[in-house]
C-alpha cells in the first residue's frame, strides 16, 4: 500500500493549525517530561506543564476524529520525597477541555534501571493515558489478541460445576462468567499492562519508546490508511511503525536534527535520494533527474568551495 509520512519541523500548536478538524484517526506521542532532558529539548516546569500542554491539546482535540483516540504516553517525576501531581492535574485538564478518559494502560518496563532509594523502589512502569472525543470509537480489539498461555492448561484442564454455566460473582458485582466458553480458544484479549523493554540503545535519541508501543496502538485504533499523528515525534518510532503497518503518518518535532533523524530512518533511502537530487537539482538538473530515477551515481570526494559533481 502507499502511504504518506510527513515530518514537520516546528512547534506542533502552531504547525497543527495548517491541518483541518477531524482529519486524523490515532493520536499517538510521548510528550516531553516535565523537567527532563534540558540539555537537548529544555523541559517544562512541573508547576507550568498543565498551562503548556492544554493550548496544544485544543489544536489535538480539533484535529481528531470523532471516532478516534489519543494516547499519551506520561510519567510524573518524583520531587523532593514524592510523587508530583502534573500528571493528574492534566488529567483532569484534558476532561473540563472535552475529552472522555476511557483508560489508562500501563507500560511495564522489563528492563527498567537497577537503583536504590531511600523512600521507594525502582521505577518499572508509565503511563499510557486514552482518551477520545466520543464514546463511540474505532477499536480493532481482534487485532491485539494474545495465546492463552498458561492459565488456559491450568484452569480449563478441571472445570468445575460452577464453570460451565454462567456464575455470577459471589460478591455482588454484577460480574459474571461462563470460563467454558473459553475452553477450545488458543487466543484471549489482552489486559491493559503492556510489558515491553525500553530499547533507547538503538537510536540517538534521549527519550525514544519502544517501536512495540505505538505498534500496540495503531494496530488497535486503526486500520490500513488511517492517519496516524505523532505531536512529539522525536525520532520518529512513532512514524516508522506507522509506515511499516501501512497507515498514512505526520510526524512533527520542535528540533531540526530529530526532524533530520526521523526522515533517516522513515524515509531511508528514499530520503537520500531526494536530498541528492535537491543538492544537484542547481548546479546540474540533469544528473538531479537522473537520481531521482534511482540511477545513482558514484560521488567524488568533497572539495571546499566546489559543488560535488556526480561521475556520469
Ligand atoms: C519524549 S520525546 C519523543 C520521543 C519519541 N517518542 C521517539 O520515540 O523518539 C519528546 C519530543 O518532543 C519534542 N518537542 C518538545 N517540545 C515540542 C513542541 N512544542 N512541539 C513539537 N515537538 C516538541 C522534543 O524535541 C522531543 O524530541
Amino acid at each position: 500500500m502507499n502511504v504518506k509520512t510527513d515530518i514537520v519541523q516546528g512547534d506542533c500548536v502552531d504547525e497543527l493549525r495548517r491541518y483541518p478538524n477531524d482529519f486524523f484517526d490515532l493520536i499517538v506521542t510521548s510528550p516531553p517530561y516535565a523537567d527532563r532532558r534540558q540539555h537537548t529539548y529544555g523541559g517544562v516546569k512541573p508547576e507550568q506543564y498543565v498551562d503548556w500542554f492544554v493550548p496544544r491539546a485544543a489544536e489535538f482535540l480539533r484535529v481528531l476524529k470523532p471516532s478516534g483516540s489519543f494516547v499519551l504516553n506520561i510519567k510524573e517525576k518524583a520531587e523532593n520525597g514524592e510523587r508530583h501531581t502534573y500528571v493528574l492535574e492534566l488529567i483532569l485538564a484534558l476532561r473540563k477541555q472535552g475529552w472522555l478518559w476511557t483508560e489508562e494502560y500501563i507500560w511495564h518496563k522489563r528492563n527498567c534501571y537497577p537503583g536504590k532509594w531511600p523512600n521507594r523502589f525502582r521505577d518499572a512502569w508509565e503511563r499510557c493515558l486514552h482518551f477520545n472525543k466520543s464514546r463511540k470509537f474505532k477499536m480493532n480489539q481482534e487485532s491485539v489478541m494474545v495465546p492463552m498461555g498458561d492459565w488456559a492448561d491450568a484452569r480449563l484442564k478441571s472445570l468445575g460445576k460452577n464453570d460451565v454455566v454462567r456464575f455470577d460473582s459471589q460478591v455482588g458485582s454484577g460480574f459474571g462468567k461462563n470460563i467454558a466458553n473459553w475452553a477450545e480458544r488458543t487466543m484471549a484479549f489482552p489486559t491493559n499492562v503492556l510489558h515491553l523493554a525500553t530499547e533507547c540503545g538503538n537510536k540517538n535519541h534521549s527519550a525514544a519508546f519502544p517501536r512495540a508501543l505505538p505498534e500496540w496502538f495503531i494496530k488497535l485504533f486503526t486500520d490500513e490508511g488511517d492517519w496516524v499523528l505523532d505531536p512529539f515525534a522525536g525520532s520518529g518510532t512513532t512514524l516508522e511503525i506507522a509506515k511499516s503497518l501501512g497507515r498514512n503518518a505526520v510526524g512533527i518535532d520542535i528540533l531540526s536534527e530529530y526532524c533530520e533523524m526521523a526522515r533517516e530512518s522513515v524515509l531511508g533511502n528514499q530520503y537520500q535520494l531526494l536530498e541528492e537530487r535537491a543538492r544537484y537539482a542547481v548546479a546540474d538538473p540533469e544528473t538531479a533527474n537522473r537520481v531521482h530515477q534511482k540511477k545513482r551515481p558514484r560521488l567524488p570526494p568533497e572539495t571546499p568551495g566546489k559543488p560535488r559533481r556526480a561521475k556520469t
